[in-house]
């Protein structure tokens, strides 16, 4: 097994009106190629910064990222949005959808962009994709036409077009009912099953018991962690969701 994601003495300081605000203190971790990792923890614990910083959308104030060999504090901004376009996916609570192209158009976007495959498989990827997510009776949909959720589904599936190794995702349910989260995880499990690594941040104990390792995150810095081992069934959720609940209880924050 290699390191997809290798995380050293992480700091993140934001300066606002000349004061710092330290959100990320010295966080370390990496994750295996193929590993799904939530991370839960209170509002304002720094859990968006850190899929910001370790997925070079932000840059960090110190520490080392390392992703897939990369050393991603070194990178220049082109070869950063290349190895972002080409081998990650995002689902971010900011969507940062394209307000005048259609649902489809947006899925393809990076399909296109990163050039990997011909247009024409690009576009039936999409449509599989929204077919699978039950959106693609808003294909041709502007995203201001489509609810909370559907958009949520959207960028699953453009953080999909490209296969990348990694998913980072924030909250991916966040703005989804049951029943859509479940189609969510559903298909990140599915991502996982294929071979993609998951980092995604969740509030959610049941949305956390789809992954295999939960990190509890406080005050920007690591507070304990649960290994849940890989999901083999869907049966095993509510167990895996009993131990994530029972974890938390006992955490000291
Ligand atoms: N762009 C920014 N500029 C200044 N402060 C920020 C910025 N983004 C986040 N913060 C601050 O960093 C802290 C952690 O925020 P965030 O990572 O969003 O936490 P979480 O996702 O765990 O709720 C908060 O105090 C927030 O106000
Ligand atoms: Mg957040």
């Amino acid at each position: 097994m290699s390191k997809i994601l290798d995380v050293k003495d992480l700091c993140k300081t934001y300066v606002v009106d000349e004061q710092s605000n330290n959100v990320l203190q010295n966080v370390n971790f990496s994750m295996e190629e193929g590993e799904f990792v939530a991370i839960m923890g209170p509002s304002g614990s720094g859990k968006s910064t850190l899929l910001y910083t370790v997925s070079g959308m932000d840059d960090m104030t110190a520490g080392k990222v390392y992703f897939d060999g990369d050393d991603i504090s070194s990178l220049g901004k082109k070869q950063l949005s290349k190895l972002r376009l080409n081998k990650m996916g995002f689902v971010f609570q900011q969507m940062y959808m394209m307000k005048k192209l259609s649902m489809i158009d947006n899925i393809v976007l990076p399909g296109y962009q990163a050039k990997l495959k011909p247009r024409a498989e690009v576009n039936t990827d999409a449509e599989k994709l929204m077919r699978r997510l039950g959106i693609i009776e808003t294909a041709d949909r502007y995203i201001t036409e489509v609810s909370g959720g559907q958009l949520q589904r959207a960028c699953l599936c453009r953080s999909l077009i490209n296969s990348p190794k990694m998913i980072y995702a924030d909250e991916p349910t966040g703005a989804l009912n049951q029943r859509a989260s479940m189609e969510v995880m559903r298909e990140l499990v599915n991502a996982n099953n294929d071979g993609t690594s998951v980092l995604m941040v969740t509030h959610s104990e049941k949305v956390a018991s789809f992954s295999e390792r939960v990190i509890y995150f406080v005050d920007g810095n690591i507070q304990g962690e649960i290994n849940l081992g890989k999901m083999s069934s869907p049966d095993e959720l509510a167990v895996r969701e009993r131990k994530v609940k029972n974890w938390l209880d006992g955490m000291d924050w």
